[in-house]
């Protein structure tokens, strides 16, 4: 039978997958009720078509931070793609690269980041860092990033401890993931040391240390894991370049809004001063569509891109790819949108559900 939306793939991923790998990729924190509230918050929202409007044309192009993609659909960061699909996060990138979109590698990629540039030499691609307490690695890994031509530092802002993941803890996990990363070892140790201890992320990191990445980098900042108008606020004030409203897929804090829900509150306070995306709970091109009504300038996936890399690696994530972004062109041709930049709020309402 053929996979015809994103949900297929979840379950093809959950037969195919270990216990251990699937809990991983599909577990939130604590009791899960965010990792589960992002997916229903976009089913309140109700959308407002508008109909005979010449819709054979629908264009569903789009920049992020100047550079054109093929939808605003990209990839959001997630670690150990090796323990999906042998070559892991090659295969990902190369995907990106076919479909057009922004993929951002994570720290915890399981490739180095040499052989990700180099598979995908065209695609446009983003550099995302928990930062180290090590202040030298911090420099490494960005200076790395910047000159294998990554486009932008997206800092993730809502880990400065991992959340409680009961089913990690449950699997013991730990060991098995820190011996894929090869991205925090020194050239010399990535492929000799049987046993690497995951380094912690470095918790004391503020916002006052923003001017020192500004000071080592020209790319593009952007803080992914904003959610409240006072932080998005001091973004502005320390002159980032963009704000991912993210809950990390419910897997960090619980309890706190889903995505969708944070994203106005963000988007009013930027004022425009600076692009604004959103990850989380993102399954259909309808909630494409609804995050851009809201604001939102791109999206971005995480869990759909593992499913589909679990089913057939570069060709599943393509498809994966595919599957939404034809969907978002059915969504906008639905709603008589020509082009994204007729997305407007006008577009949604809210449902008293
Ligand atoms: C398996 C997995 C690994 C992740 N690893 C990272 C990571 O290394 N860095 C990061 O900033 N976010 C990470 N995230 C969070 C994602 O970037 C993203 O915020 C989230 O998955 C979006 O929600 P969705 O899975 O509902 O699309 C991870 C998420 C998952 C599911």
């Amino acid at each position: 039978m053929p996979l015809v939306c994103l949900t297929d793939f979840q379950a093809y991923a959950q037969e195919h997958l270990s216990k251990s790998t699937w809990d991983f990729i599909e577990g939130g924190a604590d009791e899960c009720f965010t990792r589960d509230d992002n997916m229903a918050a976009f089913k309140k929202i109700r959308l407002r078509p508008r109909y005979l409007r010449d819709v054979q044309e629908v264009d569903t192009r789009t920049t992020v931070q100047g550079e054109e993609i093929t939808a605003p659909i990209g990839i959001a960061p997630t670690g150990f793609h090796c323990l999906v699909w042998p070559d892991g996060e090659m295969s990902t990138a190369r995907a990106a690269q076919a479909a057009g979109v922004c993929y951002v590698t994570s720290t915890y990629a399981s490739c180095p980041l040499e052989d990700i540039a180099a598979t995908a030499p065209r695609g446009l691609k983003w550099f995302q860092l928990y930062m180290q307490p090590d202040r030298q690695l911090n420099k490494q890994l960005v200076q790395r990033a910047e000159s294998l031509g990554f486009r932008a530092l997206v800092i993730t802002v809502d880990a400065p401890k991992i959340g409680n993941r009961r089913r990690d803890f449950r699997n013991q996990l730990n060991l098995k993931m820190n011996l894929l990363l090869k991205d925090l070892r020194s050239p010399k140790e990535r492929n000799s040391m049987p046993y690497f201890q995951m380094s912690p992320i470095d918790s004391s990191f503020c916002w006052n240390d923003l001017s020192w990445l500004q000071s080592i980098s020209r790319l593009p900042i952007i803080l992914k894991g904003i959610l409240t108008k006072e932080d998005a606020e001091l973004a502005v004030k320390h002159n980032v370049h963009g704000i991912i409203v993210s809950n990390h897929g419910g897997r960090q804090l619980d309890d706190v809004p889903a995505s969708i829900d944070a994203l106005t509150e963000v988007v009013a306070a930027v004022k425009g001063k600076m692009e604004v995306y959103l990850d989380g709970g993102i399954r259909t091109g309808n909630d494409v569509l609804k995050a851009l009504a809201l604001g939102a300038k791109c999206v971005f996936l995480g869990r759909p891109v593992l499913w589909g890399l679990a089913y057939k690696g570069e060709h599943g994530v393509e498809e994966v790819l595919n599957l939404i972004k034809n969907e978002f062109h059915t969504s906008m041709t639905l709603t008589g949108c020509r082009s994204v930049a007729e997305i407007n709020q006008d577009l949604v309402q809210f449902s008293r559900l």
